[in-house]
């Protein structure tokens, strides 16, 4: 059963990577994917303004869908649905986050690579993950291989996953969206280029499958 935050995730189909040190930056760039079409958000907690971004995004761009990323603990977890995230992705297979997601009814896509880690989380009543590190572990030859046994699993693939080959990925049976950085472009975003985030982000939306 895919849940209404899952499926909107689907449906647009491209989740970008947030990684912002300046909890500032965080309207901007909310409205600058807004403005290119990619209404979606994956804050990561790779630094201290994870939280403050999560709350400012949620509350001051209400079109966008905000997640958080980078989630390796339960204390995080907690803390990005206290200020607004609506779903919580982690890179590996973490238990403790993810029986927490699931015990508190949050939407969890947590990180998988293997068969092993998809049991996993089948086995606590989930059928999308994430499959990090995309590239590194095979790619799209991987992600046909899992389609077998796992048919009714949908993956998020992220990791290396650009726009010159996201569309290899969005084709597969199994796989729901895709993620990564190159939707904001760091160097952009520490220039705080927000229009060209938004040409970024149309460019890819434009290139992306129908
Ligand atoms: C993630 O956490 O999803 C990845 O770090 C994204 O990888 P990318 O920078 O290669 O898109």
């Amino acid at each position: 059963m895919i849940s209404k935050n899952i499926q909107k995730i689907f449906d647009i189909g491209l989740v970008p990577l947030i990684v912002l040190d300046d909890v500032e930056d965080a309207v901007p760039l909310g409205k600058a994917l807004v403005a290119g079409g990619i209404p979606v958000a994956e804050v990561t907690f790779r630094t201290e303004a994870g939280g403050a971004v999560i709350e400012k995004m949620t509350q001051e761009v209400p079109e966008i869908l905000v997640g958080a990323g980078t989630v390796h603990d339960v204390e995080h977890a907690k803390e990005a649905v206290e200020k607004g995230a609506k779903f919580i992705v982690t890179p590996g297979f973490n238990l403790d986050v993810v029986k927490w997601c699931v015990d508190n009814n949050i939407d969890v896509i947590p990180g998988t690579v293997a068969p092993s880690d998809i049991e996993a989380a089948m086995n606590l009543g989930l059928s999308v993950c994430k499959f990090f590190p995309a590239e590194a572990y095979g790619g799209v030859k991987t992600l046909k291989a899992l389609a077998g046994p796992y048919a009714d699993i949908k993956f998020m693939p992220t990791g290396g996953v650009s726009e010159n080959n996201m569309n290899e990925y969005l084709t597969l049976s199994n796989v729901g969206a895709i993620g990564g950085s190159f939707m904001t472009p760091s160097k952009l975003v520490k220039e705080k280029k927000w229009n060209e985030i938004t040409e970024v982000c149309k460019a890819i939306v434009k290139k992306m499958l129908g």
